[in-house]
């Protein structure tokens, strides 16, 4: 059997969907596969890490008991031993307990995880890992890269602008004269780059309220992007797996947007019912979706078309989900964002697609496998004369 460490957690404004994706949708369906020892890595919201059995369970998060269990338990200690062993102190007094992890599935969403740091944690320690590497885990997570990539691959993506804040707070009058107001048409969208679930986004149809915008998005994060608004707009969402060939999953619409953006409580909280039914509408992670989306079938290729070539642009490997805006009148089709770990994998949309929950998450960890052998494969040590000559 393989030993399989599930991390989730960490300081994220998205802990908490991480609990459940790593439980609902990465434990379960790797014990059920039967193929795997699972050992759950939980990283809590202070950034100390715990190995436990117990941290399987979903009662553990639902009411006090996980303080409790917390101040008891003992923090796991992380070796690199050509590989990646877990260490605890064991209820034995002086004695160790000791597992040596042959692939590691990151469950983090958001920063401290999803962003590239965790993994550049796992490239270090040489163990094989789930989904996107530490580049592309990064540019997915900053919006201004992300779209910078697209564009040079000549993918189409909302006009923008961009600005350290650092550089807004010292002199804003050149970026919102020369740079918002002269290059950009209203209504604009101006959001932080690192954030997700709408978290300090703003649209802005007055040049007016502009200013208060961009206070808003300074007051979480370094760099802020200001964007043309797409018009008639419809938004899809493609799950992609794999690592050279790539495997779509169903364009997906998602439904629950009632006010023109998504916030956290729509996405997350609403479990459906904030959401419309309306026909064909699967309940996802984001409320109800259309899956597939009643999209014309060639713009519905267009958008499959769209998300693989951003997937593939960006480096994505293993796993990942990008999202489209598309101009209903116009049919463009615009780059919106890659999540490198979408919540819950998108189980939802892999099964209408044909996969399992079982398949999905053993399709993942033979992807992260199959690199890591390529990654082996190419030099890594250099022979030279260096060192005698001292
Ligand atoms: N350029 C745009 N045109 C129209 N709507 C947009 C645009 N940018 C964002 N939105 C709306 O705001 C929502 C959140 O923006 P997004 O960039 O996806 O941030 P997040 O990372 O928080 O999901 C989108 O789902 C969409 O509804
Ligand atoms: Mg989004």
């Amino acid at each position: 059997m393989k030993t399989i460490a599930v991390i989730f957690g960490s300081r994220s404004t998205e802990h908490d969907v991480s609990i459940i994706t790593a439980i609902s949708s990465i434990i379960k369906p790797l014990e059920l596969s039967g193929q795997y020892q699972v050992e759950p890595v939980y990283i809590a919201k202070d950034g100390s890490w715990y190995w436990d059995q117990k941290l399987k369970e979903i009662s553990l998060y639902q009411g006090d008991e996980l303080e409790e269990f917390l101040r008891k338990a003992p923090k796991v200690h992380l070796l690199f031993d050509n590989g990646l062993t877990l260490v605890k102190s064991s209820q034995f007094a002086g004695r160790k307990a000791y597992k040596k992890i042959d692939v590691v599935f990151p469950a983090t969403h958001g920063t401290h995880g999803e962003d590239g740091e965790l993994m550049g944690l796992l490239e270090m320690a040489g163990v094989p890992y789930v989904g996107c590497g530490v580049a592309a885990s990064a540019i997915a997570m900053d919006k201004v890269l992300s779209k910078l990539i697209a564009e040079a691959h000549g993918i189409p993506t909302p006009k923008m602008q961009f600005i350290l804040t650092s550089e807004l707070e010292r002199n804003s009058g050149p970026f919102i004269e020369k740079g918002v107001n002269a290059k950009l048409k209203y209504p604009l969208f101006v959001k932080p780059a690192h954030l997700g679930s709408s978290i300090g986004i703003t649209k802005v149809d007055d040049p007016k309220d502009l200013v208060n915008a961009l206070e808003i998005a300074m007051h979480y994060d370094t760099k802020i992007l200001v964007e043309e608004g797409v018009q008639n707009l419809i938004e899809v969402t493609v799950p992609i797996i794999g690592n050279r060939e790539l495997k779509p999953a169903l364009v997906e619409r998602p439904l629950s947007k009632e006010d023109g953006v998504f916030d956290f409580d729509t996405k997350y909280m609403n479990n459906g019912k904030g959401g419309k039914k309306m026909g064909g509408g699967k309940q996802g992670a984001q409320g109800y979706s259309e899956v597939p989306a009643k999209l014309p079938p060639e713009l519905y290729k267009k958008a499959e078309d769209t998300a693989l070539a951003v997937y593939k642009a960006l480096g994505c490997e293993g796993i990942a989900r990008v999202d489209l805006l598309i101009d209903s009148k116009t049919g463009t089709v615009y780059f919106n964002e890659v999540n490198p770990l979408p919540g819950s994998l998108y189980a939802h949309n892999w099964r209408a697609a044909g996969m399992s929950p079982v398949e999905l998450v053993n399709t993942l960890v033979r992807l992260a496998e199959e690199r890591f052998a390529a990654q082996a494969r190419t030099a890594k040590t250099f022979q030279t004369n260096f060192l005698k000559q001292f």
